[in-house]
């Protein structure tokens, strides 16, 4: 198989079982280098792109089943963008290196784990996956990705870059209500979305003039109205950026960076859970019978 063919295949393939073909190990080389921007994929009918909004539940509702449920739901969805977007770059930019090529395959097929994962559990807590509309709002970016530069600073920099806050956060809340099993889905997650920060950094600093600055060189690829706002959680952890390879003088921007629609989220009812800024790594969770 080709690469091209696999993306496609991710893409054009409505069943969720196809989206989540394993990649081959070995590729046969590619013969057209035309891109090929796809709108949007093909999805079965539960799973299409919608417009009605459906709100997260709240953090403090996490001690209940079908809540759990639905916040992995909402993250799975993500998941499921994630592989068809990684596939999407490969069509759109089949001028990068191989190995930038090589490396978003190897995102894909940790993203379909991920995906996996949160099948399972969310189906554990009652859910299914489609049972509640799936925005598109990673998919909404696509018209005004131009380069694969461009790509990896939405995607990688900015929403995996957030994920690394997010998978902080709601690991430490499942933890909070002691449900150990998701707080370590999270935490393994978590570790992931690092090395797939840290493959956009690759691709970014490669194309970035030598004479830029990161944080320079960063605004020039996101356009308005999307902003840094869109790279950090509510909560922002700066550790988490370190470990993906982003520079002090970079992360520190990211860190003041304010937008109209900071600050929107009302941290008070966020200070039961006592958040903090540590890291959580797998090693710092509980052995499953410590948990019990
Ligand atoms: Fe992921
Ligand atoms: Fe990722």
């Amino acid at each position: 198989m080709k690469l091209s063919e696999y993306a496609k295949h991710l893409l054009l393939s409505s069943d969720l079982e196809d989206k989540l073909l394993p990649p081959p190990s070995v590729w046969q080389e590619e013969t057209d280098v035309r891109p090929f921007r796809i709108e949007k994929p093909n999805r079965a009918d539960n799973l299409k792109f919608s417009d009605v909004k459906t709100k997260i539940p709240r953090l403090e509702h996490l001690n209940q089943t079908t809540a759990k449920g639905l916040t992995l739901h909402h993250f799975a969805n993500h998941e499921l963008m994630a592989i068809e977007l990684f596939a999407w770059a490969i069509l759109a930019f089949p001028e990068s290196p191989l190995r930038v090529k090589l490396g978003f395959i190897k995102t894909i097929q940790e993203e379909q784990t991920h995906l996996r994962l949160y099948l399972k559990r969310m189906n554990d807590f009652g859910i299914s996956f489609g049972d509640i509309p799936l925005n598109y709002i990673f998919w909404k970016q696509v018209p005004k990705l131009g380069s694969v530069e461009e790509f990896t600073a939405v995607l990688s920099l900015s929403f995996e870059g957030a994920n690394l806050d997010y998978s902080q956060i709601y690991a430490k809340a499942f933890a909070h209500f002691e449900d150990w099993e998701t707080a370590e889905i999270m935490i393994r997650i978590f570790e992931d979305e690092v090395k797939h920060v840290k493959r956009g950094m690759r691709v970014f600093q490669n194309g970035k003039p030598s004479s830029m600055e990161d944080w320079d060189y960063y605004k020039t690829l996101i356009h308005f109205p999307f902003t840094p706002r869109r790279a950090k959680g509510y909560i922002f952890l700066p550790e988490t950026r370190k470990l993906s390879g982003m520079s002090d003088e970079f992360i520190r921007l990211l860190e003041e960076y304010e937008d109209e629609y900071s600050g929107r989220v009302n941290l008070k009812t966020l200070e039961r859970f006592q958040f903090g800024v540590d890291v959580w790594r797998k090693s710092d969770l509980p052995l499953p019978h410590q948990a019990e």
